[in-house]
């Protein structure tokens, strides 16, 4: 408990987890009164899995037609998203649908989110760009997410590209977290080593950011009653202590032997419990600069997060003295010293993200010194995250975030004494 908290938890109606639940869903989506969907995937999962075909079918035999889009992409665009819109109406030909399922990653989930608003009307996604009107009809959705992950299948957000300026935008509203999470660890099984990395260390950085970000009580929710993000609270900080301690455990296992189905299990927990904890606390500073970072390079989401993620625990350590202390000692820290161990959790991490694969520096994501400035500028365009930063001086500390981030800086090095990360 905490004394001042504000607590505002959003979750997705109906979470299901387990090896094997898949096979639940005909059943449940009878029970719900489904009768006619619409399945959002790509083309990995028709052509490589048999997935879809007996999704398909065992609905069928249950009463529920389900009509298959595949053409699902990396990092969904607006025009991706229009275009579909268009594509699949004409196919329903005026028959309405009744739900919508996404099988697939982060961008197969995003995009049958933002179906899910732009199907009943037909509009263009980018209408519905900020506060969603509260007489919009929107489609109930249910998410399998098949990597671990980005959590979206309990967030009230949809990422998408704006071809138009370069930049991702979000649409968002607690009406869009799903109605089903389904998460099945056993679709995550077939993820290659990158797909695992990027998305294991997206999980990992939801974790870290929302234990670490502004206070519910201290969090300008503008006015909104049903607020989508409202800041940490007891409640989402249990939730993103049990993903770190799972990610310290089985984030560079899942990457390294991708058969441990422990590991890909544990990897499924923690992204869950992530997402319960940044799905209602938000996020900061590093999906800011992330995000800033992808506009730049279009280097993937895990990336780009992971890249600034040590940097920003560095600049931290004065504010988070406390919670980066509960993290080290999860990642195995065991210094005595309570200062000398936070010091070493951003060198830890760093470490963590080179063994994954993944750039250390915003040098080697191929970003120029010349870039700098307009970087943080654009980063601080993001100001729902910037003003979750937990700091008084944000715009000093992103700018110093970025400095070191492009050097490989910080401030508390101290590679020989590198501890062991816990097995
Ligand atoms: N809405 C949110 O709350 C939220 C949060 C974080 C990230 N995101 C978005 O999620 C996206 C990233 O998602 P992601 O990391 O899950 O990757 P992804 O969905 O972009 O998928 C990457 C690739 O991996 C493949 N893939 C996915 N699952 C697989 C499997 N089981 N086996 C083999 N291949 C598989 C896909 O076909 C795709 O080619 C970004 O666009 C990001 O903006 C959204």
């Amino acid at each position: 408990m905490r004394m001042e908290d504000l607590i505002y938890f959003c979750a997705p109606a109906r979470l299901i987890m387990g090896a094997g639940t898949r096979a639940q869903l005909p059943a449940l989506l009878q029970r719900l009164g489904y009768r006619h969907g619409l399945l959002v995937t790509d083309t990995f999962f028709t052509s490589a899995t048999p997935w879809v075909d007996e999704l398909v079918a065992a609905a069928r035999a249950h009463g529920v037609a389900l009509m298959v889009y595949d053409g699902g992409m990396p990092d969904p665009t607006t025009t991706l998203c229009d275009t579909a819109t268009a594509a699949i109406r004409a196919q329903c030909n005026g028959e309405p649908l009744d739900h919508v399922i996404a099988l697939g990653g982060g961008s197969n989930i995003d995009l049958a989110k933002a179906l899910c608003l732009s199907l009943p009307g037909g509009k263009p996604v980018r209408e519905f760009i900020g506060m969603i009107d509260s007489a919009t009809p929107i489609l109930p959705m249910i998410a399998l997410p098949t990597t671990a992950g980005t959590g979206s299948e309990a967030t009230p957000g949809a990422i998408l590209v704006d071809p138009e300026s370069a930049t991702k935008v979000a649409v968002m509203d607690n009406r869009l977290r799903p109605a089903v999470a389904l998460i099945d660890p056993e679709f995550t099984y077939t993820c290659p080593p990158r797909v695992t990395a990027d998305a294991g260390i997206d999980a990992l950085t939801h974790a870290i950011e929302s234990y670490l970000t502004l206070d519910a009580a201290r969090f300008d929710r503008g006015g909104d009653p049903d607020p989508g993000y409202s800041g940490r609270n007891a409640l989402t900080m249990l939730f993103a202590h049990e993903s770190i301690r799972l990610c310290s455990q089985y984030l560079l296992r899942s990457y390294q032997r991708g058969e441990d189905t422990e590991a890909r299990i544990g990897m499924s927990h923690a992204s869950l419990y992530a997402a319960l904890s940044y799905g209602s606390a938000g996020l900061n500073a590093v999906h800011g600069i992330a995000y800033a970072v992808a506009g730049l390079t279009h280097r993937s989401h895990g990336t780009t997060n992971a890249v600034t993620l040590p940097y920003v625990l560095d600049a931290l350590r004065d504010v988070r003295a406390g919670e980066m202390l509960a993290v080290a000692r999860l990642f195995g820290i065991e210094d005595p010293d309570p200062h000398v161990a936070v010091a070493r959790l951003p060198v830890l991490v760093r470490d963590l993200v080179r063994d994954l694969g993944i750039p250390t520096t915003l040098q080697q994501c191929g970003i120029a010194q010349d870039d700098l400035e307009t970087l943080v500028k654009d980063a601080l365009g993001v100001t729902r995250l910037a003003k979750a930063f937990p700091v008084p001086d944000v715009p000093v500390r992103y700018a110093a975030i970025v400095r070191h981030a492009w050097h490989g800086d910080l401030s508390a090095e101290a590679p020989s004494m590198a501890p062991r990360r816990a097995a």
